[in-house]
Formats: C-alpha cells, structure tokens, sequence
C-alpha cells in the first residue's frame, strides 16, 4: 500500500492545510500536486498516467481539489487523466465523470430536471436569436433572468437581465459564445439568501444559509453565514440533487422562493467548506478523508508490487 495520496490542486490554501491535517490523522500524507504537472505514457508495459513522485506506483486513491482552468484542449486533457486513473483502479474523488457533470452547469440542470428534482427554468442555447426571443417573452412577463458563465463559480459573471437590461451580446465574459439563462428566484428584496447543504456519501453532513449583500449570495461575494440544522425539506431536496448528478461528495446551492417554494442552483463537485466549517461542530476535512478512504481498495498493481 501507498501510504501517499496526491491531492490534485494548484492553490492548497486553507482546505489543503485542513485536508492534509485529516490525512495525517488516519496515517497517510496527502501530497499536492497540480494536474498540469501529470501526463500520459502510452508506453508498452506501464500503465500510462503518469503523476510526478508516483512514477513507480500509482497510488490507492487521488483527492480532486482543483482542476484548473486552460484551453480546451487542457481541460480535456486533465480530465483524461482523471477517467484513465478511475479506469486503472484508482479512487478518484470525486471522480472524473462526476466533476464533469457539475463543473458544466448545464448538463447539471439537464440531470437535476431530467429526475425531477426542482430547479428553476433554464434554457441553453448559442443562438442569438433564440436567447433574445426567450429574454423578451420572460421579461415581458414580468419574469427576470439571470444569465451565468457555464463554468462559472464564485458567484463571477452572474448577471441578472430585467426588461429594461440591454441585450447581453455573445462575446461579453458571461455569455463566451454560449446563453445560460434561468429564472430569477426571489429569495426577499434586500434579504436575499440561499442555502448551501453539504453532502458526503449521501448523508447532509451540514448546512448553512448565506445573506448576500445582494442577490449573489456566494461566500467569496461576502455572503453570511448562519448554522441551520442539515435536515428537513432543504437536505431531502440536496440530497436527491447529489443522487441526479451521482456523485461521492458535492456542496448544494438551494434558494427558497418568497412563496416557499425550493430550487437547486447549482451542484459544486469541489466545494469549498470554509464557510460552512464555521458555523458546524463537524470536522469537515476529516469527514470528506474517512468517507474517501473508505472508498479506497487495494489496487491489483500495488498488491503484486507487495508480494
Ligand atoms: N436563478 C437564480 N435566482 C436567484 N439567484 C440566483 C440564481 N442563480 C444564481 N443565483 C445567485 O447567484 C449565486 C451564484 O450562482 P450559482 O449558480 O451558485 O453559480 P456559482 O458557481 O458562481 O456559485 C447563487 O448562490 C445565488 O445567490
Ligand atoms: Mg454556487
């Protein structure tokens, strides 16, 4: 057994600090590596993903924590490394499908609304035309829009659209060729909020609301958090969220209308937690590395390297 788990990020920061603390506490070192630096060997004889100080024995498991951004070609590549390590028997968490499905919102929305699980309106489309056409018949009834990047986070390039907006022209930063746009929900002019539900392994570990200091709630936009319990309406609609997008671990963005009525926003397969980790008594980093570990099983590689 490696007793080395690769945390694959460019910016170890705060989570790393707290991931590599939780690996140390179950007696692995968690080692951080950026997926740039990893590549494939399609030599005869050796496996073909190559990790920087795993060259001789890739190891049991790989914890995902970033994958940066780049041309498509090197997203496309990074991701590439991330099913060939699944494919060669290595716990990848979360993994390369998973990432895929949520780090693009709209195939995330697509799930959420192909099993049913509530979330608002939401149409994608490149046509200009077809994107004006709806942003006239939505606002026209009243109804606003808000238009994201599709790889967005942070809440960055969030924009809302009202009657009065002007036409969103395809090369600005939040459009890039491609109209994601989905129905205003108004969670209290003045007293907006959202919810973020944390979920590892199909269990709400926890949950918190964020007050915005406007519409866009996100942490990094300076959203407050505030401890509420990881259960109810709000962590049954997470969880069937988490189990539409089929992933380990995710954190959930959920938004409740004036009405009370609740949609998913979005589902974030490397969710920062240090926000939540200041409002719950969980050690959040060490739930996410039990969970993983748990997950790990001997590769056939790395027993025949033992005997
Ligand atoms: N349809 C919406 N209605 C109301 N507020 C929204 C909507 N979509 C996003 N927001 C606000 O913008 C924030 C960021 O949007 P989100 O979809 O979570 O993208 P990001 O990946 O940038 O976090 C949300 O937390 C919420 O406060
Ligand atoms: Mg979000």
């Amino acid at each position: 057994m490696n007793y080395r788990i690769p945390v694959f990020t460019d910016d170890p920061g705060w989570h790393g600090k707290r991931l590599k603390e939780a690996f140390a506490a179950q007696g692995r070192e968690a080692v951080f590596i950026s997926l740039k630096d990893c590549f494939l060997d399609l030599v005869h004889g050796r496996p073909g993903v190559v990790i920087p100080g795993f060259e001789q024995n890739l190891p049991d498991g790989v914890f995902v924590r970033g994958v940066p951004g780049g041309t498509l070609q090197q997203v496309i590549a990074r991701l590439d490394i991330l099913h060939a390590l699944k494919m060669l028997g290595v716990t990848v968490y979360n993994d390369g499908p998973a990432v895929e499905r949520t780090v693009d919102k709209a195939m995330t929305s697509f799930l959420l609304h192909h099993h049913g699980v509530s979330t608002p309106s939401t149409w994608v489309c490149e046509s200009r035309a077809h994107a004006q056409s709806v942003i006239l018949r939505e606002t026209m009834a009243g109804r606003a829009l808000v238009i994201k990047p599709l790889f967005g986070s942070q809440g960055q390039g969030v924009r809302r659209l009202d009657i009065e907006s002007p036409f969103p022209v395809p090369m600005e930063a939040h459009v890039d060729g491609l109209y994601y746009l989905q129905s205003y929900i108004d969670s209290g002019e003045g007293e907006w909020h959202d919810h973020r539900v944390f979920i590892i392994n199909g269990r709400a570990v926890g949950a918190m609301i964020r007050h915005g200091s406007s519409w866009v709630n996100n942490v990094a936009q300076g959203g407050r958090c505030e401890f509420i319990p990881a259960d109810g309406d709000i962590a049954e609609l997470a969880l069937a969220a988490a189990k539409a997008v089929d992933i380990d671990y995710c954190g959930v963005d959920i938004i409740r209308d004036r009405g009370g009525r609740l949609y998913v926003l979005e589902v974030n397969s490397i969710p920062a937690w240090k926000g939540l980790q200041g409002v719950v008594d969980l050690d959040i980093a060490a739930a996410l590395v039990g969970d993983f570990l748990s997950k790990i099983r001997p590769r056939c590689d790395s027993m025949a390297a033992a005997v």
